[in-house]
């Protein structure tokens, strides 16, 4: 698969860019109910000269999880040591980290739901005593060892909070899910890393650029990053609205954001399932996908602007869909 302009997920380019990521809580634009909570969690947190509270950050890719992770860090003043899920595969990997922290720390688990069930087990004890219990030793000759750490607080991201364990939910005292952004914030956003870059871009082109950017800032940036480029090969290197709509058309990303693996999702539930209702499994492997591409990527946005419906018997493709692909409801359902 190729990667898509308009994939939610990081890309490599992305992470160049990361002088564009906000380092504060007044920098970061949007979530104004999860930036409120965290505000008030930190400052009762040094006041109480304690660590803050387990949060845990979860939503669609792109959204600002890490970002987040990083200003929590920021404002309390502290350390934060990144992990991930994925390369967390045993019991060690996670006591090495852990064994790293210093009093007052953040701990950043990217993907923390990949986490297998019998290494997560550790992180019990660590959150709630602040404790670590291994066991060493081989089969005959084991020792339950207890180990002090220091307060810390854990950061835990993850792109489905219903594929984390309970027991794990349960100990975290902050639960945070982000939002896709409004076309608003997403144009402040859009405005502001102009600033950070340095390049001017007039308000109706941030406006296009922002409502074509599927709720999620970091699909905002990179748009503005290929539009730019247009703007100073093709223009002046003014961002106007021509030349943006101009360029985005030329990118294959249409007025709602979506681009030739979104309009292949529709028309393929559309041709081949009469619009629905059908299996998420008999979707991707119609358009040759992986079905958590699917639910992790795919949907979630089709679903927000109501182009996809979630039934109990599959997914269907909405009147709205047809009318958005110029299909004729009436044709398809009655052939
Ligand atoms: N609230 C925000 N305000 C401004 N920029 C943001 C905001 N949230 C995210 N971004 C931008 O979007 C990019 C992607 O965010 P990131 O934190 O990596 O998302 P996630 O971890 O949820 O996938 C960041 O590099 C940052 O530049
Ligand atoms: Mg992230």
């Amino acid at each position: 698969m190729d990667e898509r302009i308009v994939s939610s997920e990081e890309l490599v380019e992305d992470q160049i860019s990361d002088s564009i990521r906000p380092l504060s809580l007044g920098e970061y634009i949007g979530q104004e109910d999860v930036k409120e909570n965290i505000r008030i969690f930190i400052e009762a947190a040094k006041m109480r000269d304690e660590s803050l509270d387990h949060v845990l950050l979860y939503g669609p890719p792109g959204l600002g999880k890490t970002t987040l992770a990083h200003i929590i860090a920021n404002e309390l003043n502290t350390n934060i040591k990144t992990a991930s899920g994925p390369a967390i595969e045993k019991t060690g990997d996670l006591a090495a980290i852990l064994s790293t922290l210093e009093p007052g720390d953040v701990l950043f688990i990217d993907e923390i739901h990949r986490i297998p069930r019998f290494v997560e087990e550790v992180l019990y004890p660590a959150m709630e005593d602040f404790t670590l219990e291994i066991i060493i030793g081989n089969d005959s000759n084991t020792r339950n060892i207890k180990i002090d750490l220091p307060p810390f607080t854990l950061v835990g991201a993850t792109t489905r909070a219903g594929d984390l364990s309970a027991p794990l939910r349960d100990r975290f005292g902050i639960i945070a899910k982000l939002q896709y952004y409004t076309v608003e914030e997403l144009t402040e956003i859009v405005k502001r890393t102009a600033k950070v870059m340095d390049i001017t871009i007039v308000d109706e082109a941030a406006k296009e650029l922002a409502s074509r950017s599927r709720g999620t800032p970091r699909i905002a940036n990179r748009l503005f990053k290929r539009v730019r480029d247009f703007a100073l090969v093709e223009g002046d290197g003014v961002m106007d609205l021509t030349i943006t709509v101009n360029a985005l058309n030329r990118l294959k990303v249409d007025a709602l954001g979506l681009d030739e693996t979104d309009y292949q999702l529709l028309k393929a539930i559309i041709e081949k399932f009469n619009g629905g209702p059908v299996g998420v499994e008999a979707i991707a492997s119609s358009i040759g996908e992986e079905v958590t591409t699917i639910l992790d990527v795919y949907e979630p946005y089709l679903l927000q602007i109501g182009l996809l419906k979630r039934t109990s018997r599959g997914r269907m493709v909405t009147p709205r869909a047809y009318a958005h692909l110029h299909i004729s409801y009436q044709d398809t359902i009655f052939s």
